[in-house]
């Protein structure tokens, strides 16, 4: 890094209360932030993370109003299952707060009050859409409509999730309102902008020239932006939820929740430092760094600072926003509407103690460049062949080896030979690609390179075969196993960014008091003499059975989801009542019902047609016990020419409908009908 700052402030994308963490969450901020903030503590320095709940805003409203129950009902019951889940993640916030707390209101509020003083908002009188029967505006996420610019039907009014372009609701074609789903009108309403314009040649001036360093894809994303030329934004909205807009006529008007989310940093870290908050945000010795996932760039890289320089007084501009792409789970998009995550406090109810393992994969497969795909499959296959194979497999051995030759007591080096200076030096070459990539925020590759002092230790071990050395040389095995302690002690530390939970644990059987950074690569962390605690796994093999019982969870939900989906077929072209009695269809009395040997899906009924016996084979065995069927009267079409079925012949057809789940139901008259009857 080329410039020294003092401290660092790490703030996380506050997740909105309207559902749990997930996954994608997870992968996108809040491991990454993680890793980050707990190296830079690892190195001793001045640093704090920061996160909280976004609490406001237009969805936790609309789910509000489905449950019947109020949006605070529905914050407090988020904010508690995230907060608790995060924490037992281990992810390490110092403070993790809520935009509704008074210390926000109070902040977001002062904040657009200090902008309206000083004259930075343009106040616009405007034709927005309006619910006549909901009687309200309707902001955002409350209207859906065809996107203007790739024609996916059901944007919202706020951005179009299919293009991510960013939208006015106004902007749809043919919106829809949420609430009602009528067609909305236009209404006149007054709201502050906030233009962005003005800011245009600072924004960049200090991002396009200032921060080429910058990940591609976040400086591409605000070229873009800056190309297409900044547009003034509302920030109030027309709404009964919310910070209240503080000035005089403002009823029944809220701040935008892009405009007090991010305030929301400045809220956490008062709360957190209520006496030293602003060395943090206003000394240009500090760095702010936001920890995001790419749909929010726009408001981290142009609508925030823009925000802050408008209010001067010299609030420090984000140093770098190490921006995520999307992590999708089994190739299709997460979702919280359609329930297609996998939800961190579902994950550590049926995980228990497996902290580590999510984060070990959320991390090797972490979205930095591209969008990625987390798989059921991966995740076993990462924690039987990496985790348990090479890092548990190494350290284990080192452990039970040095209780069975020594009694868990570090025995004392011998000379050194090339095999240990060769090792130590890899270590050194380690920590210093290790170290760059923390810092250049490339964690998936970091983590790579911890790895590779397990696969250090391996090699080593495989090289010296100290079991073999035991029948000869104790006093060369006394240097071997002295040596893979100490691999299995900067192991410790150099994960301890990454996997908390198994490096304080291994930190404790060697009795490592602190873990430091500067540590890494040395060659005594443990000292000769000292006794180990007994050898525990630190990983343990993950079954068929567990990955099978998650992967049949989302199978359910796929299903359930295409019936929720399901929608009947359009009406069929216009017929006629003579073409429709040119079909036979009669009603029959099951007498017999069997399934057709060597065909899984048909079953052969004998039917009473009025007129003797009729056998008409139906493909409906999937949903139907035979014996269920034998005494009741179905409807059959009796005019289809007869056609062999496995070597059946089938003299017609039994009528069934299809449920939205695909399965079929058969139909039959709904009281006693004499055989043979005519349906009509
Ligand atoms: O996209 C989201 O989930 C937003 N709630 C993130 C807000 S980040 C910050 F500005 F608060
Ligand atoms: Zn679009």
């Amino acid at each position: 890094m080329d410039k020294k700052f003092k401290r660092t402030l790490v703030t996380t994308a506050l997740p909105y209360a309207n559902g749990p963490v997930h996954i994608g969450h997870l992968a996108g901020v809040y491991i990454p932030a993680d890793i980050y903030t707990r190296y830079l503590r690892l190195k001793g320095e001045d640093v704090i993370m920061i996160g909280g709940s976004d609490e406001h805003g237009v969805p936790i409203t609309i789910k509000a109003k489905n449950e019947g129950v109020t949006p605070q009902d529905i914050v407090d019951r988020y904010h508690k299952i995230i907060k608790d889940s995060m924490e037992e993640l281990g992810i390490s916030f110092d403070v993790y707060s809520r935009t509704t707390s008074d210390i926000h209101t109070e902040t977001a509020s002062e904040f657009f009050r200090h902008l309206y003083d000083k004259g930075e908002f343009v106040e616009k009188t405007s034709m927005q859409l309006y619910d006549e029967k909901a009687g309200q505006f309707l902001a955002d996420r409350y209207v859906t409509g065809e996107c203007p610019h790739c024609h996916f039907d059901h944007a919202y009014g706020d951005q179009c999730e299919k293009c991510g372009t960013s939208l006015n609701a106004t902007d749809l074609i043919n919106p829809r309102s949420a609430i009602t789903g009528n067609t909305p009108v236009l209404r006149e309403t007054k709201h502050w902008y906030l233009p962005l314009d003005k800011w245009e040649p600072a924004l960049s001036k200090w991002i396009l020239e200032g921060h080429k360093e910058w990940k591609t894809n976040v400086y591409g994303q605000c070229k873009s932006w800056i190309d297409l030329g900044l547009q003034p934004r509302a920030v109030s909205r027309d709404l009964d939820w919310g910070v209240p807009v503080p000035v005089e006529g403002a009823e029944g008007k809220v701040l935008y929740v892009w405009f007090d989310a991010p305030i929301g940093y400045i809220s956490n870290t008062k709360e957190l430092l209520p006496d030293s908050w602003e060395k943090y945000w206003k000394d240009p010795e500090s760095r702010i760094i936001n920890f995001i996932g790419k749909d929010n760039i726009v408001f981290h890289c142009i609508v925030f600072p823009a925000m802050l320089m408008a209010y001067g007084d010299n609030y420090q501009l984000p140093d770098n926003v190490p921006a995520n792409e999307f992590l999708n789970l089994e190739g299709d998009k997460i979702s919280t509407s359609r329930n297609w995550a996998v939800w961190l406090h579902e994950y550590l109810r049926d995980f228990e103690g497996k902290q580590d393992v999510l984060r070990y994969v959320l991390t090797a497969n972490a979205p930095e460049t591209k969008d990625n795909d987390f798989t059921w499959s991966d995740f076993q296959q990462r924690n039987n062949s990496e985790l348990v194979a090479i890092l548990g497999n190494f350290v284990n051995r080192v452990l039970v080896l040095t209780h069975k030759y020594y009694g868990g007591v570090v025995p004392v080096p011998g000379e050194l030979t090339d095999t240990e200076r060769n090792t130590y030096a890899e270590l050194a070459e380690i920590k210093k690609r290790l170290s760059d990539y923390l810092d250049t925020f490339h964690f998936r590759e970091a983590l790579k390179e911890a790895m590779n002092i397990a696969r250090l230790g391996n090699r080593y071990l495989q090289e010296t075969e100290p079991w073999k050395l035991a029948k000869t040389d104790m006093d060369r095995v006394a240097t071997v196993m002295y040596t893979s302690l100490q691999l299995c002690a900067n192991i410790a530390v150099a994960f301890e960014p990454f996997l908390p939970f198994m490096s304080h644990k291994l930190a404790d059987t060697l009795h490592l008091d602190s873990l430091k950074w500067e540590n890494l690569g040395s060659n005594d962390l443990v000292a000769a003499g000292l006794e180990i605690g007994a050898p525990e796994l630190l990983f343990e093999k993950i079954e068929d059975s567990t990955i099978q019982a998650q992967l049949d969870r989302l199978a359910r939900i796929k299903e359930e989801n295409k019936i929720k989906q399901w929608q009947p077929q359009p009406v069929q072209e216009p017929t006629d009542f003579d073409t429709f009695m040119k079909l036979d269809i009669r009603v029959g009395t099951v007498k017999e019902c069997m399934r057709v040997p060597k065909a899984d899906k048909l079953l052969q009924f004998t039917i009473d047609d009025g007129m003797g016996d009729r056998t008409i084979v139906s493909g409906i065995a999937k949903y139907y016990d035979p014996a269920d069927l034998v005494g009741k009267q179905v409807c059959f079409i009796a005019n289809f020419p007869p056609r062999k079925l496995k070597g059946v012949e089938s003299q017609g057809m039994i009528l069934s409908a299809e449920n939205a789940d695909g399965s079929l139901v058969v139909v039959g008259p709904t009281g006693p009908v004499s055989p043979g009857s005519q349906v009509k």
